[in-house]
């Protein structure tokens, strides 16, 4: 298998993403039994690669039955027995999904539309997973396997409980209840013909074993850039509960003036938005609360009432604000005035603009991988810092694309509450109605929030400054 990829190196020629160093398109394969988090880590690790500017995406086999029994008005997914080793048309039938999902993937990745392609299925038997090693051989396509392995009956039973019964196999057919009987069934049948992969007898393939939800991991063979940012990937994230919170400072003096960046303090407004923060974060009483500030005055000012609340508060170069460079201190007015054709690049692609000695969207989204693979590794976080910045943080959560990122709308004197669902995340918006908001969004903005909560805490002096 490495021979062949290697061979046939030069004839991808992937010029995808500015910042995608991966050179030979990878075939991400997921191996486990149903509820392992097969479907969750695909949608997590296809989200994260694409904001990092490497281009990938999920090709869910389970889809693709459905596809065609849709086609032929079937529902087998609904029934046990379709998913057991004695079933040879069931067989054949699942085979052929796989067979269909594996064709587009391999046109995804050979017209260049991207780099890494996750191929979710259960892939626990050896024959189906050599018919996907000899197909990537074929191809020139580099393979590497994420199996998740879990005995731990809380784990499974919440993962049935809370996300299988809804699955759309089970919609509209039986109860829930029904559909969890059901799924613990389908569980047993790929049981009898489960074979892990074999870490005596499978030496030569890439892959790493997850193993109880990341307790542990046995890591094999590591194969090129891709693979290992997603092993470093896979090792940080958690399932832990927990709540991000994010805001941009408050109201700055330049933010007043309309002014770009600088390193101005707060208006009498912004220091009344901090200290409505400070009011509400001691109503919250978030456990084990950890602030993340940027460096720049007016978010280490916004954060500074929270000292007695948190248990910790660092501040971080990497959440400082985009840098405009020449540009820095100047109004959007004065920027057109003086740079025309800059104003133009800007607009014509916001997301790589870079201003002249600063910087573009793209280099603050390569500042702050560390801060979001240690967002991912943490509990209960509060991040002070930037519009910019946090919209390419947003992007991050909220799955949005390069060039949706600089218009994300995070308005000042606005809270938002990012709590983690199974496949997604749910984001409330509070906006403080104790001060004044300037508008500092220019262009058509992208709303993350349909119904933002209004709101004035109770301990709140509503101070007009
Ligand atoms: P599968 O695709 O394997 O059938 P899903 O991805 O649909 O399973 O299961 C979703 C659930 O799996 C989520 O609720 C999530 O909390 C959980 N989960 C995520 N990662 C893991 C893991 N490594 N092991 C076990 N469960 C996990
Ligand atoms: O105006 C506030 C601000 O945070 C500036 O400091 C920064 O340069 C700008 O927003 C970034 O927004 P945009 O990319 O839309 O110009
Ligand atoms: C499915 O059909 O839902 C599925 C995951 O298929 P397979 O087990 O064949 O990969």
């Amino acid at each position: 298998m490495e021979e062949a990829s290697t061979k046939r190196k030069v004839t991808h020629t992937l010029t995808s993403g500015y910042s995608d160093h991966v050179r030979v398109p990878n075939v991400i394969v997921m191996v486990g039994l149903p509820a392992r988090g097969k479907t969750y880590i695909s949608k997590k690790l296809c989200r994260y690669l694409n904001w990092a500017g490497i281009k990938t995406r999920v090709f869910n086999v389970g889809e693709y039955r459905r596809k065609e029994e849709n086609a032929c008005d079937a529902n087998h997914g609904a029934n046990a027995n379709f998913f057991s080793a004695d079933n040879q048309d069931a067989l054949r039938v699942r085979e052929e999904s796989a067979r269909r999902a594996m064709e587009d993937l391999c046109e995804y990745l050979e017209t260049s539309k991207g780099t890494v392609a996750i191929l979710d299925a259960t892939n626990t038997t050896k024959k189906r997973r050599k018919m996907v090693i000899d197909f990537c051989d074929e191809k020139g396509f580099r393979c590497f396997f994420i199996e998740s392995v879990c005995d731990d009956p809380n784990i499974i039973n919440a993962n049935v409980t809370d996300v299988k019964v809804n699955s759309p196999d089970y919609k509209g057919v039986m109860s829930a209840e029904q559909a969890k009987d059901d799924f613990m069934k389908r569980i047993d049948n790929y049981k009898k013909q489960y074979e892990p992969l074999d870490m005596d007898n499978e030496t030569y393939l890439s892959f790493i074993k997850v193993i109880n939800a990341g307790r542990s991991f046995y890591v094999n063979r590591v194969n090129g850039h891709a693979q290992s940012r997603v092993i470093y990937y896979l090792m940080n994230i958690h399932l832990l509960p927990r709540v991000v919170y994010f805001t941009r400072h408050g109201e700055s003096e330049y933010n007043a003036m309309g002014r770009m960046g600088g390193d101005s303090p707060l208006t009498p407004h912004g220091d009344a938005y901090a200290h409505a923060l400070e009011q509400f974060f001691k109503g919250e009483r978030v456990q084990d609360l950890r602030v993340w500030s940027s460096q720049k005055i007016r978010a280490v000012q916004t954060a500074k009432g929270l000292k007695g609340i948190a248990a910790h508060v660092e501040y971080w170069k990497a959440l400082d604000e985009l840098d405009a460079g020449i540009c820095e201190g100047l109004t959007y007015a004065d920027i057109e005035n003086r740079y025309p054709k800059q104003t133009e690049d800007r607009k014509k692609d916001k997301y790589h603009y870079r201003f002249p000695s600063g910087e573009s969207y793209e280099d603050v989204v390569a500042r702050l991988e560390p801060v979001i693979m240690e967002l991912e590794r943490q509990g209960n976080v509060l991040v002070v810092s930037h519009q910019a910045v946090l919209r390419c943080i947003l992007a991050y959560f909220t799955d949005r694309t390069m060039s949706e990122v600089p218009y994300i709308d995070v308005p000042l004197h606005t809270l938002i509450k990012l709590v983690p669902r199974a496949y997604s995340c749910h984001l409330t918006f509070y906006t403080f109605d104790v001060t004044r908001r300037v508008w500092t969004a220019r262009e058509g903005s992208l709303n993350l929030c349909e119904s933002p909560q209004s709101i004035s805490p109770p301990n709140t002096p509503a101070r007009t400054p």
